[in-house]
């Protein structure tokens, strides 16, 4: 099969990975790629959000199957393009159409469906500009902290966490003002959740699905987990308080219901989806979804899965999922360590020299934001590479992502030192 993954980051180095080395995998295209994917694929230049272009090159390659890594091209409906071109029809795209990406392109049409599918999530409201007195009065009688969402895709800057009802209303007005552009002409106010937070990922044909390994991230980009939000600064696989207890309610109570909802309302998905939970006591609620895999956690999710990627992928396309054996899973732990440009996820640096690639050991160097320059691998990003390792324990596998954290050099890298810390 010819494969094109699109994406640049990380995660899409994962998927390349792991792809690269199935024997049902004949060529291996990402667009566009980084540093990393280019030792394992062929890296394609092009505008992954330019789908006539994308279909041209998939045409002219003979492309079997698209996977989808970011969700920006799901939400404007690459796969629905896909499937209205009489050439390009063929296709295995992994990844939802348009309907069913929603979940993550509006988190208004997400609390919606959690409401009419009896999901547990925070209670709401939604707030648009010509109901800004409302959403004023509503904030004057919610408890504190109080949460604020822009509806639409806004590259993980869109939630605020008031503290005070003056900041919050503040914030509603800036938000319904256009702060964060169109994807903030609606904004949902909800109920703060206390807990721990935990990534749990599908993949589904629209019928069945496949449960992979859970992961945690850590979001904020300061030890202790403090100061602003990241992408993600680092990863662990398994989440040791998600044990199967917790899973099976996670599976009756959110994965069910939302594929029941799917196809209640025949929204036909065929890809990943991405639980973002909270565990408040022992019950687990929805804080988010995604139509895509997470990043870092895939980088801990991807190595830990020994089935034959391209097959389950394979599978979920034909939706045969049904019939597809269970995963094999490394019972193994895997951590991330995430290595990150100086003043990220503020302003930063990028075209840093980077050494010491050769030189890791027990780990898997994942590339974020990297590329070659001169032939020599230089930073291009605020993530720039992710250490994965295994252990049998946690402290063990993260002592080896740390080494190797420490082994690459460039200048004014950062990285968090205490991945895993509130779970030891
Ligand atoms: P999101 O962009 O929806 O993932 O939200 C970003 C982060 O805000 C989440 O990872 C949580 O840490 C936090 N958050 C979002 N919604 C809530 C909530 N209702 N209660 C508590 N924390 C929340
Ligand atoms: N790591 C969180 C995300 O991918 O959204």
């Amino acid at each position: 099969m010819n494969i094109l993954i699109l994406g640049s980051g990380g995660r899409e180095h994962a998927f390349a990975h792991k792809i690269a080395r199935s024997p049902l995998c004949t060529r291996l295209f990402v667009a566009t790629g980084n540093a990393g994917t280019g030792q394992v694929a062929t890296n394609v230049n092009m505008n992954i959000m330019d789908f006539k272009q994308v279909g041209d090159f998939s045409y002219q390659y003979k492309i079997d199957m698209l996977l989808v890594g970011s969700e920006a091209p799901l939400v404007e409906g690459i796969a629905d393009y896909f499937a209205d071109q009489a050439q390009l029809r063929h296709i295995k795209v992994i990844g939802a159409k348009k309907a069913g990406a929603m979940l993550e392109g509006s988190k208004d049409f997400a609390k919606k469906f959690m409401l009419k599918y009896n999901i547990p999530t925070a209670t709401y409201r939604t707030f648009t500009p010509s109901t800004l007195a409302e959403g004023l009065d509503y904030i004057a009688q919610h408890s504190l902290p109080v949460v604020l969402k822009a509806d639409g895709l806004a590259a993980g800057k869109g939630v605020i966490i008031a503290e005070s009802t003056e900041h919050a209303q503040a914030t509603l007005q800036e938000m319904l003002a256009g702060k964060f552009g169109e994807a903030s002409n609606r904004v949902v106010i909800e109920q703060f959740l206390s807990g721990i937070e935990l990534s749990v990922f599908i993949l589904t044909d629209g019928i069945s699905y496949k449960l992979l390994p859970s992961a945690k991230d850590y979001k904020r980009v300061g030890e202790g987990d403090k100061g602003l939000n990241t992408g993600g600064m680092g990863a662990v696989s398994p989440v040791p308080f998600a044990d199967d207890a917790f899973m099976q309610k996670v599976k009756d109570k959110i994965i069910t219901p939302t594929l029941q909802g799917l196809q209640t309302e025949k929204i036909d998905y065929k890809g990943f989806i991405f639980f973002g939970l909270i565990k408040v006591g022992d019950e687990p609620y929805v804080i988010e979804y995604n139509a895509r895999m997470g990043d870092p956690e895939t980088e801990v999710v991807l190595p830990r899965i020994e089935t034959d990627l391209v097959a389950l992928l394979d599978a979920a396309a034909q939706q045969k999922l049904a019939d597809f054996g269970e995963l094999q899973i490394n019972p193994q732990t895997a951590t991330t360590v995430m290595l990150v440009s100086g003043g990220y996820p503020e302003d930063f640096e990028k075209d840093k020299a980077i050494t010491g690639l050769a030189e890791i050991q027990d780990a898997i160097a994942f590339h974020a934001g990297t590329k070659l320059l001169d032939n020599k691998v230089v930073s291009s990003g605020g993530r720039v590479i992710a250490l994965t390792a295994f252990g049998d324990t946690l402290q063990e596998a993260l002592q080896k992502s740390n080494a190797a954290a420490a082994t690459i050099q460039f200048d004014k890298k950062y990285y968090r030192k205490d991945i895993g810390f509130d779970l030891m």
